[in-house]
């Protein structure tokens, strides 16, 4: 596949000096190498796709398998926000809004079609000496995937945008994800709240709590916490796994 690097590290290089991309053919999985890269001091900013991940990780110790044709990567800088709290939602916009108007967000980390999984975010952060590192994976299908075994369900780019490929797909992408997260490093997640609102996929569902508890979802507060209306009073979710049901309850696509 032909990646666009040099004409896409120009456009970033204005917010992040010394900005690059780099292209492996395979690693075990991006975040990791970033984080292997951090901990011998390569902090710099850092854009690393793999065509193939032997070891994807995703939330929660999962794994992040991208059998069919999928667009891999992590973005490595250092970060210092004031807050770090909804970060994950500010790049899920940034990816659900630069892929397609139909797409949607599962708090906290998931693009989603419909009741489909399209893509993943996982966000690793670490401190070396004095800087604090931030690691933004993002996993998004473009062909089709089976959803064997999923948990849930899986959906791919192409449907919603035929012909694309995954060097496309971060063509999209990657200049509305830097001004994401530069505006999130300045400002924190308040002012996105709106926007998130409008993707919010759990919106007045019932959701379960893997904790056991249950109630309505009612969108997110000022840093990004899940509002959950409960038997007990409003409950709000900062890292807990929430998992909806009954799918039936999510609008259809
Ligand atoms: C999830 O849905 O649980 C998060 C999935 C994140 C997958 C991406 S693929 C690129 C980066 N490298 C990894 O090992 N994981 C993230």
């Amino acid at each position: 596949m032909i990646w666009p690097t040099s004409s896409l590290e120009v456009g970033i290089r204005s917010l992040w000096p010394g900005f690059s991309i780099q292209v492996l053919p395979e690693i075990d999985s991006t975040n990791s190498e970033l984080m292997r890269r951090a901990r011998l001091g390569l902090v710099d900013p850092v854009l690393l796709v793999a065509e193939r991940q032997t070891a994807g990780r995703g939330r929660l110790g999962r794994s992040w398998q991208s059998d069919g044709a999928a667009l891999t990567f992590s973005l490595g800088l250092p970060l210092a926000p004031a807050d770090w709290s909804g970060l994950s939602l500010a790049v899920g916009i940034a990816v659900a809004q630069s892929l397609s108007p139909r797409l949607r967000l599962k708090w906290p980390n998931d693009v989603w079609l419909g009741q489909r999984k399209l893509a993943g975010i996982l966000i690793e952060t670490a401190s070396f000496s004095d800087v604090r590192y931030a690691v933004i994976g993002v996993g998004i299908n473009i062909g089709p995937v089976s959803s064997e075994g999923l948990a849930t369900p899986a959906a791919w780019l192409g449907e919603l945008l035929p012909g694309i490929d995954a060097a496309g797909a971060l063509q999209r992408l990657l200049s509305p994800l830097a001004h994401a997260i530069q505006t999130f490093a300045k400002d924190g997640f308040a002012p996105l709240q709106t926007q998130f609102h409008a993707l919010d996929v759990l919106a007045g569902c019932e959701v379960t709590l893997s904790d056991g508890g249950n109630g309505r979802a009612m969108g997110v507060d000022q840093g990004g916490a899940l509002l959950v209306h409960t038997v007990a009073g409003q409950r709000r979710i900062t890292s807990t796994e929430v998992r909806v049901r009954p799918a039936g309850d999510v609008s259809p696509e």
